[in-house]
């Protein structure tokens, strides 16, 4: 009895309660609120596991390397609102004005010195700063910001956001690594049309 009332309940208690974890399958589509969850019998540890112990390659137009630990290559942060990546800089290196529309950015500086900055979007105020080891600072949600290597040696840093799925817009890629034509670019942003051939070359835009 005892046993058949404690099994009952246990099953009661399965159906209602929250999943403690949805780690991404794959297999299946993506929606806007991430990757169905995988088969729990087919979960494992290594699905909570990533490692971020090898250095990006910096040997790009940039000198910055980006290596991000997002789903689908990181399951296990599906559906938690949490992820996290790692962001290195040779030395002069820099990551553009970007935004991440889906979430707050908190940045941890590791080695080296970075300068960072962000822009509101009420008054177009900046907040910058040049951050040592051990500094953390906040990027909030789709505001646009930067990091640059502004020492004189290689720096390390890891950057943590609010959602397994930050997104990502580089404006200058926006701007110039696409088919919008150098007229269209010039009219909209009052840019020289020189200026905006020159960085379309660079970054691989037409137009
Ligand atoms: C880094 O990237 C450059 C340019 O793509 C490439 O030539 C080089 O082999 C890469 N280095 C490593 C260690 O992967």
């Amino acid at each position: 009895m005892l046993i058949q009332a404690l099994f009952i309940f246990s099953l009661l208690v399965a159906s209602t309660q929250a999943l403690d974890f949805c780690v991404a399958d794959p297999s299946l589509p993506v929606g806007p609120a991430g990757y169905s969850c995988k088969n729990t019998a087919e979960v494992t540890v290594d699905d909570f596991i990533f490692s971020l112990a090898a250095p990006g390659n910096t040997s790009n137009i940039i000198s910055a390397a980006v290596t991000p630990a997002f789903p689908p290559t990181f399951p296990g942060v599906n559906g938690l609102g949490i992820s996290i990546a790692r962001l290195d800089f040779a030395v002069g290196g820099v990551i553009p004005f970007h935004t991440h529309p889906g979430g707050s950015e908190i940045l941890v500086v590791i080695q080296g010195q970075l300068c960072a900055g962000f822009i509101s979007s009420l008054e177009n105020k900046v907040y910058f700063k040049t951050l040592v080891k051990g500094d953390v600072m906040v990027f909030p949600r789709g505001l646009l910001h930067f990091q640059f290597n502004s020492g004189k040696s290689p720096a390390l840093a890891f950057a943590s956001f609010s959602s397994p799925n930050p997104g990502l817009q580089v404006t200058d890629y926006a701007f110039f690594k696409n088919d919008l034509p150098t007229e269209i670019v010039a009219k909209t942003t009052f840019l020289d049309i020189p200026q905006i051939k020159k960085l379309k070359a660079i970054l691989g835009g037409t137009n």
